[in-house]
């Protein structure tokens, strides 16, 4: 059903903290090579916050550039929603030391979904703006995830870099563009294969959480990526079957950035031509929430997004979870 007011993306925002990390300063930290990175996820680079430097700090500098692009003033903000999994502390959330740097006067809330939290993120401000609760939501992906990496596992640490991305969801203007349809999907009973299991009320911090390492970010690899393939295709599907379309008519498929080769695999499944997905994994690694942001950010930069163009946002992560917005543009 056509919703009351119709939720658009009107500015979108990035950024990336300056210190890059290449494979080859990896190759000289733990057990691996740049080969060894490259074929098996397609990552080349990655970027790593200065130490003080939180999940706001960058949240922040994504959520200043997509007002101006918007031309909008923090003062317009309504309501701030923060999908992250590396926040600022447990609480207060991160959302409300963004609002605070902003110098936005609104409601601010945290959501975690891991990977897929921006699509979360943004169904969930697409909601408050299709309501008509509000007109003006700053939607965020931040992540510092080098805090909750363990630099001596090689089978974690080189898969992950930090970033930030936002979008203003507003009232779409015209009666053809902006967010047609979302798909929200999680399975909790695979939570156990990507996770940090210390630090909250089931492993509370004590010596032996710390000894054991399980304030790190843990993943059985090779169990997620099938899990991934199988989900984002089907989320893919859902979503664009929602809109009473079919995967052929998506113009650019923005997919979460987590390995090539999953991204290769999805393609396969869903027969699109792999010059539909945009890709920038090689950059920036896996940046979790802010991945499938600083994408669609970087996709329309490029120019590789037009006015008229149906792009699928998908994505998958911890939760498990798995989520698809479709966006004409
Ligand atoms: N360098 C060299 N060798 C390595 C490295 C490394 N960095 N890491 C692992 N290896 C070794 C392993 O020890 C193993 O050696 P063995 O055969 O002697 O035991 C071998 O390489 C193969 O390991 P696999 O884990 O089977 O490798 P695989 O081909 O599955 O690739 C990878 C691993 C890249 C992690 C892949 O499984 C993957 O991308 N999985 C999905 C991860 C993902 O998408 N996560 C996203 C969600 S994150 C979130 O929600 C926060």
């Amino acid at each position: 059903m056509r919703p009351v007011h119709r939720a658009t993306l009107r500015g979108l925002g990035a950024y990336i903290p300056k210190k890059l990390l290449t494979n080859f300063d990896l190759e000289k930290m733990v057990d691996t090579t740049d080969e060894w990175i490259r074929t098996r996820t397609g990552i080349e680079t990655r970027y790593i916050a200065e130490k003080g430097q939180s999940a706001s700090d960058l949240g922040v500098e994504a959520c200043r550039q997509a007002l101006e692009n918007a031309k909008l003033k923090a003062s317009e903000v309504e309501l701030i929603i923060v999908a992250t999994i590396t926040p600022d502390m447990l609480f207060p959330s991160t959302a409300c030391y963004i609002q605070n740097k902003l110098g936005a006067k609104c409601g601010a809330f945290d959501m975690a979904a891991a990977c897929s939290g921006f699509p979360y993120a943004l169904a969930v401000g697409q909601g408050f703006v299709e309501s008509g609760m509000y007109q003006t939501v700053l939607v965020v992906g931040t992540e510092v995830l080098s805090s909750f990496i363990d630099w001596k596992d090689r089978s974690t640490c080189v898969l992950f870099g930090d970033g930030a991305g936002a979008a203003v969801v507003t009232r779409s203007q015209d009666d053809q563009s902006g967010i047609l349809s979302s798909y929200l999907g999680s399975d909790g009973s695979q939570a156990g294969l990507l996770q940090i299991p210390g630090g909250g009320s089931m492993n509370p911090p004590s010596e032996e959480t710390i000894k054991g390492g399980l304030h790190f970010l843990k993943m059985q690899g090779s169990e997620v990526f099938k899990v991934a393939v199988r989900t984002m295709d089907a989320a893919v599907r859902e979503v664009i079957k929602q809109s009473g379309m079919g995967v052929q008519d998506i113009d650019c498929l923005i997919p979460h950035q987590a390995n090539l080769r999953i991204l290769q695999a999805v393609a396969h499944r869903l027969e699109i031509p792999m010059e539909k997905i945009f890709i920038n994994v090689m950059r920036y690694g896996n940046m979790s929430s802010a991945s499938t942001i600083v994408a669609l950010y970087d996709a329309v930069k490029m120019g590789k997004i037009k006015k008229g163009d149906d792009v699928v946002l998908v994505a998958f992560g911890g939760g498990l979870t798995w989520a698809a917005n479709h966006i004409r543009w």
